[in-house]
């Protein structure tokens, strides 16, 4: 059984539907969900679940970014993850925290990699009248967005669309995509799954 840590910076939804998923014969349980935030809505759901959870408020440490990540750090390794996933979490990780976790460590990011890195996706996707948007899942290397893909979903987007209705149908797909590659990833197999 694999276990499966959770890093978040807000609602959750995107951890509400892994840990949602990893029950039966999936290979893979939930055993921490952190945030970077202490006022994280997320922090609540998985207390409900019955997760632990941590919180290490970044902004405590100021510029001290590396300060930060030894605190959070410190909350992981506690629990002894094999995998983490980042869900929502808004904070851009140094070379040494994703070293620590390279090859074990999954992201979700709002768009389809390898376009539109980084923030605004779906006001970018809009504005360079793409008829497609979605979101990837993909191993976190030191460059930010920009690792080996494991999973994309597809949205079309549509006449009138604001930034706020794409998001919304992009994120239905989040909540397909990322649980069904945790799954896949925690047994071992990383085929990219296009859904
Ligand atoms: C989602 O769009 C996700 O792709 C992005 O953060 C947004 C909110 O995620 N990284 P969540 O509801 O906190 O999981």
């Amino acid at each position: 059984m694999k276990r499966i840590a959770i890093l978040i910076s807000g609602g959750g939804s995107n951890m509400v539907a892994l840990v949602r998923s990893m029950t039966g014969d999936h290979p893979g349980r939930p055993v921490l969900v952190a945030s970077n935030d202490p006022a994280a809505g997320g922090l609540r759901k998985a207390q409900a679940a019955g997760i632990a959870t941590a919180a290490v408020d970044h902004r405590a440490f100021g510029k001290d970014r590396a300060g930060f990540e030894a605190e959070l750090l410190r909350h992981i390794e506690a629990v002894e993850p094999d995998i983490l996933c980042l869900a929502g979490f808004m904070r851009v990780l140094t070379p040494a925290f994703v070293a620590r976790f390279e090859g074990r460590m999954l992201n979700i990011h709002p768009s389809l990699l390898p376009k539109y890195p980084g923030l605004h996706t779906h006001q970018r996707a809009i504005e360079a009248g793409d008829a497609e948007a979605g979101c990837t899942v993909h191993e976190v290397t030191a460059v930010l967005d920009d690792g080996p893909i494991l999973g994309q979903a597809r949205v079309p987007v549509l006449a009138g669309d604001s930034a706020d209705d794409l998001a919304g149908r992009v994120l239905v797909q989040e909540h397909r995509l990322y649980p069904a590659v945790l799954r896949r990833y925690a047994a071992g197999d990383r085929t990219p799954l296009f859904l």
